[in-house]
């Protein structure tokens, strides 16, 4: 994105690489936009949610007392941190989709005190995120090699390090957007690359009462509703759009029968939007709506059937006592 296309850097312990825009990269606004937009029902990828203003969103999402996801994942990885860097002794640290990883922190302190941290991979789709995480955390671990993927993780990349052990992350549920064959092409993507001694933990949202679930995505302060309607700003500022964000209102509800939160942008009024660079206009009648994001949620047997596809077995499984979350430790089958 334009406001993310500056890739100097001034720290030598810093490598940052901007895949998005290569060709082959299924990171392709136009594209995904003029499809989604066409398709009926009318959906986008939540990916293009994440510019700088999407990423500061979604921090302040974590930080809402609705949003049970953040902080019950911090307090299991508290809690198992020793133990995994104990089982798997690595000394890197590779992330997808790590945002402002902050959670992150917890391993890496844990590695630092097990003599052991070297480097870290980050891959995300937000340069301005990453690029503001990893200025922070060459602060914190002053021997810390830090290497930036900005590419898309649906895309299989090769695994930063690979002379190093690796512990591959990808936290807070993000792997929930996937559609469940999405979820295992991805997770094919690293199994084939991590080695017999690398491991994946991954964060889940477990399946539990509507009422907790959907309280996650509907919070009071309107933080998420805010976040929903950014996509909108940032078809209108790439695109050229006159997406009129108010003119939708946020809903996100637990659609049971497929395990999944499913958030969209409801039309409040018939409207017409002109997409100038697609040289497209989109007809929207009232009430229709446009799905933004989907959010599975799992139970210890849906992770199993999952990673099994992905070419991924379980070795750890850690819960909150509420089983509201859980974090999977997986190895290569
Ligand atoms: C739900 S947030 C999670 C952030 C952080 N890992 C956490 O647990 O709080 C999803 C993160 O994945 C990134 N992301 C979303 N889709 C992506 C994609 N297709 N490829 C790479 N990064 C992506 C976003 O920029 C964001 O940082």
């Amino acid at each position: 994105m334009s406001d993310e296309a500056n890739t100097e850097n001034h720290d030598a312990r810093i490598v940052i690489r901007n895949l998005l825009h290569l060709e082959g990269s299924p990171y392709e606004l136009a594209e995904d936009a003029r499809r989604g937009l066409t398709s009926s029902p009318k959906w986008m990828p939540p990916k293009y949610f994440y510019d700088a203003r999407g990423s500061e969103l979604f921090e302040r999402i974590t930080a809402q007392p609705e949003y049970y996801q953040t902080s019950t994942e911090l307090e299991i990885l508290q809690r198992i941190a020793p133990l995994i860097v104990d089982r798997v002794r690595p000394t890197a640290l590779i992330e997808f989709g790590s945002g402002s990883a902050s959670k992150t922190r917890v391993l890496l302190d844990e590695m630092r005190r097990a003599g052991q941290l070297g480097a870290y991979g980050m891959l995300d789709v937000s340069e301005a995120a990453s690029r503001a995480a990893a200025v922070a955390l060459v602060a914190t671990y002053p021997r810390l090699e830090v290497e930036c993927v900005i590419a898309d993780f649906e895309q299989p990349q090769p695994l930063p390090f690979p002379g190093r052990r690796r512990l591959l992350a990808f936290l807070g549920s993000t792997i929930g957007n996937f559609e469940v064959e999405a979820a295992q092409a991805f997770l094919r993507g690293p199994a084939e690359r991590m080695r017999d001694d690398d491991a994946f933990l991954i964060g889940f949202d477990l399946v539990k009462d509507r009422e907790t679930i959907e309280r996650a995505y509907n919070d009071a302060a309107g933080v998420t509703e805010a976040f929903n309607r950014n996509l909108l700003m940032v078809l209108n500022r790439e695109l050229g759009a006159d997406f009129d964000p108010s003119a939708f209102d946020h809903k996100a509800f637990y659609n049971e029968s497929a395990s999944r939160i499913e958030m969209h942008l409801v039309a409040k009024r018939a409207q017409s939007v002109r997409v100038t660079d697609l040289d497209m206009t989109v007809e929207f009648a009232p009430g229709e709506t446009l799905r933004t994001e989907l959010s599975h949620k799992y139970t210890r047997r849906s992770v199993e059937a999952l990673l099994e596809a992905g070419n991924l077995a379980l070795d750890m499984w850690e819960t909150d006592p509420d089983q509201k979350f859980a974090l999977g430790l997986a190895r290569r089958r």
